[in-house]
This record gives structure tokens, sequence and C-alpha cells, in this order.
């Protein structure tokens, strides 16, 4: 059975980029039935900006809640938080001692990242893709389904992970990205030039997993396009980043492909097409959205998944932490 990981980051409410470029993919390979699969919530990621504790709480436990709603708590998958999981910080550690600054300085989200926010730049910002590399390389994941944005993290995780090997020998399976085709790169729906984040300031860049029917309608409504008028997509033209966007964004909803959605929308304006769109993405998030709902009212029923995820998580990265210990040279340690 192969090993699937993956997580996403506390740091503010789920949006539809990280629904279809990582979550809806997640649940897709999980239900394939061939993986053994690791999910959790990246809460010692978050903290690489400041984070206020209330709703850091309250968010951690929001995207719990919706993983489950996502149907990920069924069958063999562990879910649960990193905090709950000491060795990835461990390994993070050790990790970090056999990573480069210049590999990390290339990072384009950091660069991203830290050109906004110079005064608050952190160590722990710039060293994230080591965490990051640990989160994959403690459970000798196989495949790690991600949107584009983190093809370079992965990179990075992949050069680390040989480096290792080549000192010590094989330690570490080489983890492959699963980007999907459709939704890896899902931009804002006010300027199509950034991808779609959480952390936007205006929120009609964004749709949130828990929008209300009539938001997600507003704001797709409300999307930047162009003056063509041609609902097709089309690569080569700048100016037409909005529409190929939403474009994007239906064909990830729907499944149908390009020439399809061009098929169905030849003659007609944005108009019917932003309907459309709005109600694929209201259809897509409405089972999610109903199951969220039921499972905020059971508490108990999350936390046992948590606390089992994170007892079995312990015990997988601790196997993969004790032998990279022991190829480095510390002295095993004796439980007595
Ligand atoms: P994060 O929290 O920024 O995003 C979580 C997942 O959502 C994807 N994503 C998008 N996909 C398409 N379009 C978008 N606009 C969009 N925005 C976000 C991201 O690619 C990601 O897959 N470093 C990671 C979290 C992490 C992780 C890991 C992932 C920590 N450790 C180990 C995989 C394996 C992050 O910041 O993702």
């Amino acid at each position: 059975m192969q090993t699937i990981l993956s997580g996403v980051q506390a740091s503010g409410h789920l949006t539809l980029g990280n629904y279809l470029g990582a979550i809806k993919n997640w649940r897709e390979l999980h239900k394939d039935g061939r993986y053994r699969c690791w999910f959790f919530v990246a809460d010692l990621h978050s903290i690489t900006v400041r984070q206020n504790p209330a709703e850091l709480r309250e968010r951690s436990i929001e995207i719990m809640t919706l993983y489950l709603a996502a149907g990920l708590g069924q069958g063999e998958n562990s879910i649960f938080f990193q905090s709950h999981v000491p060795q990835h910080a461990e390994l993070g550690w050790v990790l970090g001692c056999y990573c480069n600054l210049g590999e990390l300085s290339r990072m384009t989200q950091f660069k991203d990242k830290s050109g906004k926010n110079e005064a608050g730049i952190t160590s722990g910002l710039f060293t994230y893709p080591v965490l990051m590399a640990a989160d994959i390389l403690a459970y000798q994941a196989d495949l790690v389904p991600v949107g584009a944005d983190q093809k370079q993290h992965l990179e990075l995780c992949r050069d680390v992970a040989v480096r290792f090997n080549g000192i010590y020998g094989e330690t570490f399976k080489i983890p492959e990205p699963f980007i999907p085709k459709e939704g890896a790169r899902i931009m804002s729906l006010q300027d199509p030039s950034m991808k779609m984040s959480k952390s936007d300031p205006n929120s009609n860049g964004y749709i949130l997993l828990l929008d209300k029917p009539d938001t997600i309608m507003k704001k797709i409504k409300r999307a930047v396009t162009d003056s063509v008028g041609e609902v097709r997509f089309d690569a080569e033209n700048p100016e037409r980043a909005g529409i190929n966007n939403l474009i994007s964004i239906y064909s990830a909803a729907t499944g149908k492909d390009f020439e399809q959605i061009a098929h169905e929308f030849e003659g007609k304006g944005y108009g019917a097409f932003k309907q459309a769109a709005g109600e694929a993405i209201i259809d897509v998030l409405a089972p999610l959205q109903e199951e969220y709902g039921r499972l905020s009212n059971d508490k108990e029923y999350v936390r046992s998944v948590y606390t089992k995820s994170a007892e079995q998580a312990r015990e997988a990265a601790q196997k993969t932490l004790a032998d990279v210990y022991e190829r480095i040279g510390f002295i095993p340690k004796e439980e007595r």
C-alpha cells in the first residue's frame, strides 16, 4: 500500500483554492482505497506569522471538522494536529542541518511573504520548508497531493531526502507531488494575477468553503472578466486571466474539460456562464457544508478522531525518527 500525506495551514478560513487544489484530491485519492493516508492541520506552520491564540484554536478545530466533513475520516486514515506529534519538529531540526541557506533563500513563497512584511520576518518563516520536508519524510510518503504553489517546497523536500540518503544510506522514501490537472492554481476573483488566498484583504477575491450560497453567487458575479465576452479558455492572452480562472474553477468543480465548456457556452455571455459557475460551486460545497453543520455538534467524535490519529502518527513518525537518529550516530535511548 502506498502512503499519502498532506496538510493545510491553520492561518485562515479555508478557501475554494484549498479545496479544489488539495482537499478534493485527497478525498478522491483516499476513496481509491489504495493508499494509507495521513492528513493534518499544520498548526506549527501557521505560527510563522503571528496568530491570535483564540482564533488559532477556533480555526484549527474548524479545519479539522472540514476534513471530516469532506469524508476524510472514513477508513484507515489518520487525521491529526501537527503539534500533537512532536516528531515533526524533531525531524525538522535534523533536516535543517542538511539544508543550505541558499536553497531556502530561493523559495518564492518566502520571497513573496517576506517582501510584504519586512518588519516581521521570522526565522521560522525562512525555515518553514524544512519543517514541511519533515512532515512528509517522517511518514515515508509516496505521494503528496498539493496545489501548484507547493511544488517548489516539494522539490526542496526531495533534494534534502536524496542528500540525506546519499550520506547515510536509504533512509527516506523520495515523495512525488500530486498536482491536479485542473484547480491546481485558483486565482483571486478580483485580481487574477494573484493566487486565491485566505489572507487576501479583499474578501471578494476568495470564496470560503463555509460561505453561504448567496455570498458565493455574489462573489462570482462580481469576479473580474474582460470585454471579449467569449467563454473560451485562452492561455495566450493575459487580459483573459479573469475568465480563464473562472473556466478553471468551473472545470474543476464539474469535471468538464475546456472544450466542453466552450461548447456549452457558445453564443452565451458571461452572465449565463457566471450563473452556471456559481451554481456549480454551490453544488460542490453543499454536502460539505451540511456535513460540517452536523459534525460541529459532535465535538466528541471529532476529538476522538484526532486523538486516536495522533497516537498512530506518533508511532509511525517515531519509527523514522529512531532510524534517522541511529544513522546520524546518536546514542539510543534506553526505555525504562
Ligand atoms: P496552504 O495552507 O497554503 O494550502 C493548503 C493546500 O491548498 C493548496 N492551495 C491552493 N490550490 C489551488 N489554488 C489556490 N489558490 C490554492 N491556495 C492553496 C496548497 O497548494 C496546499 O496544497 N505548506 C503548506 C502546508 C503544509 C503541507 C505540509 C502540505 C505543511 N506541511 C506537508 C503538504 C505536505 C501550505 O502552506 O499550504
